[in-house]
């Protein structure tokens, strides 16, 4: 297996690589890490860091692991993350550590968030879980927040610095995770999209989309080079961009009503564009294209389906 970057708002996520040994070494030697984690020793022996890391191109390999550097810009390695992987099962194990400094800025969260969508997207695995000890409510935190259920708690599970302990189980199965997935899609809806188009001279652009197309001027900062016009509740934005490198076949597509109707007055502007009359398009719209004075295409397309 092939291990991608995870990019999220304030990490990336990315294989580690034997120069990430040393910070390793460091972080992982803290007695906190090893207080609540199953495997890492305290004392932190000499090269473990860097032996871990030889071992993960093998495990990569082999499909059972999934092992990422959870890093900063500022900071670079602040700790890590990994799903152990059972192929057949199609279930993998989630575990991760953060470095002490780093603790409590969400960032195992926000790691954790990007892992569970890798488990359940790319990888389409059909259950992800996780334990951690029933002294560790941080990590229980972290799990609820990325959506996995409390499954239960096993009694003395753990043996670890001759004592026995609690751990609790958490798990997430793919259904639910596409449920929580809509959710948040939901919660971010997008209301309002406003393009912004390239033009040579603002003031002569201004003048076609009101004189030519109909639009109203709505704001302009002529020492900016940045105006907005609005028409029949659309807004554009046009901005100058008179250098060399001018983008060139910008364009936007607008959804309306009374397609005809504008169409008629667009042709009578002389606006519609040659190669884009209306016609009816497989994809349900009834559509024509118009240019504006800089060449960018507005395709307005009007629903011809029931
Ligand atoms: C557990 C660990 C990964 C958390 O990392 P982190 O980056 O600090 O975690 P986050 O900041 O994303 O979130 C921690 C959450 O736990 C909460 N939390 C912290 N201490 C808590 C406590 N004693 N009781 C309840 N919740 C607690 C925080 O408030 C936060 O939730 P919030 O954002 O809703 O306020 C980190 O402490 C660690 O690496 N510990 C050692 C290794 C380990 O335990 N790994 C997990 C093994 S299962």
């Amino acid at each position: 297996m092939n291990l991608p970057s995870l990019p999220t708002r304030r990490l990336l996520l990315r294989p580690f690589t034997a120069a990430d040994a040393p910070t390793v070494q460091v972080l992982a030697s803290a007695p906190e890490i090893a207080a609540t984690t199953a495997t890492i020793p305290h004392p932190y022996p000499d090269g473990a860091a860097a032996l871990w890391i030889e071992g993960h191109a093998a495990a990569h390999a082999s499909g059972n692991a999934a092992i990422f550097a959870i890093t900063t810009p500022a900071d670079g390695v602040v700790g890590a993350i990994e799903l152990r992987i059972a192929p057949a099962m199609l279930h993998a194990e989630l575990g991760y550590w953060i470095g002490v400094p780093h603790w409590g800025r969400g960032y195992a969260t926000e790691a954790a968030h990007a892992v569970v969508d890798h488990a359940f997207g790319a990888l389409a695995l059909k259950r992800v879980f996780a334990h951690h000890m029933s002294s560790n409510p941080a990590s229980g935190a972290v799990l609820k927040k990325v959506g996995m259920k409390w499954e239960g708690r096993l009694r003395a599970h753990l043996h670890r610095a001759r004592q026995f302990h609690d751990v609790e189980l958490w798990g997430l199965v793919d259904d639910e995770h596409e449920q929580r997935q809509r959710v948040r899609a939901a919660a971010t809806a997008i209301d309002h999209c406003t393009p912004v188009l390239p033009c040579a001279d603002l003031a002569a652009a201004l003048d076609h989309y009101e004189q030519r197309l109909g639009w109203r001027r709505v704001f302009h900062f002529p020492e900016r080079g940045y105006a907005g016009v609005a028409r029949a509740g659309a807004t554009l934005h046009l901005m100058r961009h008179d250098g060399p490198g001018r983008p060139q076949g910008a364009s936007c597509r607008f959804r309306v009503r009374g397609v005809d109707a504008l169409y008629a007055e667009y042709q009578a502007a002389g606006v519609v564009d040659p190669k884009g009359p209306l016609e009816s398009k497989p994809w349900g719209l009834r559509e024509f294209v118009a240019l504006d004075r800089d060449g960018n295409a507005l395709h307005f397309g009007e629903e011809t389906r029931g």
